[in-house]
C-alpha cells in the first residue's frame, strides 16, 4: 500500500503485519535506547486541522525516534487563514519534498484527497467521521495484548457510533479479524445501513455488554451533531454510562476501553476509568506510539522500494 488512508482496504495479514512489528516497537519503547533509526533521511510533515493530543503527539514522538525530520505544522497560524486551500496547501507542502504527511482533516474523504495529489506516503490520523485507521491498529494491539488473540471475541462498542470513526475504522477492523461486533447506543446515534456491517444493534446497555469480552466507550462528539439530536449528560449517563453496574453485565474479565479524549461523568465513570484491573485506557496510548512507528516504517519500505524501482 502506498498510503494508509484506512482500515477498508486492508487485508487481514496487512493487520497483523503492522501489530506484529508494532510489538517490537513496544518491546523499544520500554527499554533505555527508545530508538531505531529507520527512517532516517526522510521527512516527515504533520498536519492536524483539526485538535489533538494523544494522535498528533504519538506521530510525532514515533517519527522521532525513527529519527526522521519531523516537522509539526502549525496549521492555525498556516495561510488557510487566508484563504488558500487545501489542495494548494498540500502541494505548497509537496514541494518541499516531505516523505510521510500526516493528516487529521474535519471533513471525511479531505485525506484521502490529499493524497492523490501528492508525492509521498500519507497517514490519515482521522479525516470527520470516516477513517481513523491508526487507531483501530492500537485497539486492536491493545486487546491483543490483553486477551493473547484477535479474533472470536464478543466486542461491545458504545455510545455515540453515528458520528464516530474510531467506530468505523474498528467495526472494519474487528470484522475482517472475525470477532463479534455488537454496537450499543441510543438509536438516535446509530448511522443509518449499519446492518451491512455484520454488527448486531443494541440500545439497552444490559443485552448489548452481556457475556462481552471487551466493552469500548466512546465521547459523544457534539462537535459533528450540528444541531442535531443533543442528549442530555444526565440522561445520557443513566442509560448508557459505564458505571460498575453495567460493566458487570458484561464478562468478569471484560476489559474496558476508550480511545480518548474522555468525558468522566458523561460516557463512563472516572472510577471505572482508572480502575487498573479492568481499564486498559492507558495501554491503548502506549500502544498508539509502537503502531504509528510500525505503520511510517513499512509505508517508508514501499516508498523506498518504488522510487528504487
Ligand atoms: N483518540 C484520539 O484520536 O485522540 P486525539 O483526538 O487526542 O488525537
Amino acid at each position: 500500500h502506498a498510503h494508509l488512508l484506512g482500515i477498508e482496504p486492508l487485508a487481514p495479514g496487512d493487520i497483523t503485519a503492522i501489530l506484529d512489528l508494532a510489538e517490537d516497537y513496544v518491546a523499544l519503547n520500554r527499554s533505555a535506547a527508545k530508538h531505531r533509526d529507520v527512517l532516517a533521511g526522510l521527512t516527515q510533515i504533520n498536519m492536524f486541522f483539526e485538535a489533538s493530543t494523544r494522535t498528533q503527539a504519538s506521530f510525532e514522538l514515533a517519527g522521532k525516534r525513527l529519527g526522521a525530520d519531523v516537522m509539526n505544522m502549525a496549521m492555525q497560524a498556516s495561510s488557510l487563514k487566508k484563504g488558500e486551500t487545501l489542495i494548494d496547501t498540500a502541494l505548497t507542502l509537496n514541494a518541499m519534498h516531505p516523505d510521510l504527511l500526516v493528516v487529521r482533516h474535519p471533513h471525511s474523504g479531505a485525506v484521502d484527497l490529499l493524497a492523490q495529489k501528492v508525492r509521498c506516503a500519507v497517514l490519515n490520523a482521522g479525516d470527520g467521521r470516516h477513517e481513523h485507521p491508526t487507531q483501530a491498529l492500537l485497539d486492536a494491539l491493545t486487546i491483543r495484548y490483553a486477551k493473547g488473540r484477535l479474533h472470536r471475541l464478543n466486542i461491545a462498542i458504545c455510545g455515540d457510533i453515528a458520528h464516530s470513526r474510531v467506530a468505523r475504522s474498528n467495526i472494519l477492523l474487528l470484522g475482517k479479524m472475525e470477532n463479534r461486533v455488537r454496537l450499543v447506543g441510543p438509536p438516535t446515534l446509530m448511522p443509518s445501513g449499519i446492518a451491512e456491517f455484520g454488527v448486531e444493534v443494541f440500545d439497552d446497555m444490559k443485552a448489548g455488554l452481556e457475556g462481552a469480552d471487551v466493552v469500548m466507550m466512546l465521547r459523544l462528539q457534539r462537535e459533528r451533531m450540528d444541531g442535531g439530536f443533543i442528549p442530555s449528560e444526565r440522561e445520557y449517563y443513566h442509560r448508557f454510562g459505564l458505571d460498575a453496574g453495567k460493566l458487570a453485565y458484561a464478562r468478569e474479565d471484560a476489559i474496558v476501553m476508550h480511545p480518548g479524549p474522555m468525558n468522566r461523568g458523561v460516557e463512563i465513570d472516572g472510577e471505572i476509568a482508572d480502575d487498573i484491573n479492568r481499564s486498559v485506557i492507558r495501554d491503548q496510548v502506549e500502544m498508539g506510539v509502537a503502531v504509528r512507528m510500525a505503520a511510517m516504517e513499512l509505508l517508508a519500505q514501499g516508498l523506498r522500494a518504488r522510487r528504487a524501482a
